[in-house]
């Protein structure tokens, strides 16, 4: 079969120098410094749609080692198209479900930021499975985060942000630092992803929340 220019396979057939990461490729526990060329503070952005948020946070903070997910062929070549256009340097990209991914691949506490910005919401209940946000995602970045990291999200979905939060706060792990509405507060230095500039236009809610990784280390396996 021949590959579509949407798939998975595509990616990987990158010229050196590419931000794109081949999943096969990657060992367990995950060496940032190497995969990265230096060592340096981790970030990972989960969904990162076109790339907006990756390539610009990536810019403005070198010092970063910024990873972006996406489980969708297509916006993960934007992404690497845009960071590669801008000169972002410091990211990398990875198409897979992230679930899969921080299950197994990152060492515990290797992590010291997340963000997650504008998840799908899935609205009809048969399809809420999909939603990223479920106890399983919470636990695998209890399990990456180190103690005292950060995990920032947005939703523009006032039923998903009061699951969110509701699971969250269900979580000894995290302890809730800013929680606030962009539209009616906003954020000095804020990235309006795609998605936020979409719910802005439509007068959505615009729900933020900054979380910290408390205690130690759980969920660790072996
Ligand atoms: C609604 S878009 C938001 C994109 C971007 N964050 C923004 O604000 O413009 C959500 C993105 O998350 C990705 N996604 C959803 N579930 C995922 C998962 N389990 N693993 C990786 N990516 C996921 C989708 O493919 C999609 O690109």
């Amino acid at each position: 079969m021949q590959p579509t220019s949407d798939s998975v396979t595509d990616l990987f057939t990158e010229a050196p120098g590419s931000p794109v990461l081949d999943l096969a490729r990657l060992g367990k526990p995950l060496d940032f410094a190497r995969l990265f060329g230096r060592p340096g503070p981790v970030a990972i952005e989960v969904g990162i749609g076109s790339g907006y948020f990756l390539s610009r946070y990536a810019l403005d903070h070198p010092e970063l080692n910024l990873l972006g997910i996406d489980q969708a062929p297509s916006e993960v070549r934007r992404s690497a198209d845009k960071c590669t256009r801008l000169g972002a340097t410091n990211a990398r990209v990875l198409c897979c479900d992230a679930i899969y991914f921080l299950y197994d691949y990152p060492a515990a506490a290797s992590v010291d930021e997340y963000h997650v910005y504008y998840s799908d919401p899935w609205h009809k209940r048969r399809h809420q499975k999909r939603r990223l946000w479920r106890p399983e995602f919470l636990d695998v970045v209890a399990r990456t985060l180190r103690p005292g990291g950060r995990l920032f999200l947005k939703t523009d979905v006032t039923d998903y942000f009061t699951v969110i939060d509701g699971l969250l706060k269900g979580h000894d792990a995290f302890r809730l630092v800013d929680d606030r509405r962009l539209d009616s507060k906003p954020l000095e230095g804020d990235y309006e992803t795609n998605f936020q500039r979409k719910a802005i236009l439509q007068g959505h809610p615009l729900h933020y929340q900054q979380w910290e990784r408390v205690g130690k280390d759980q969920g660790v396996r072996g």
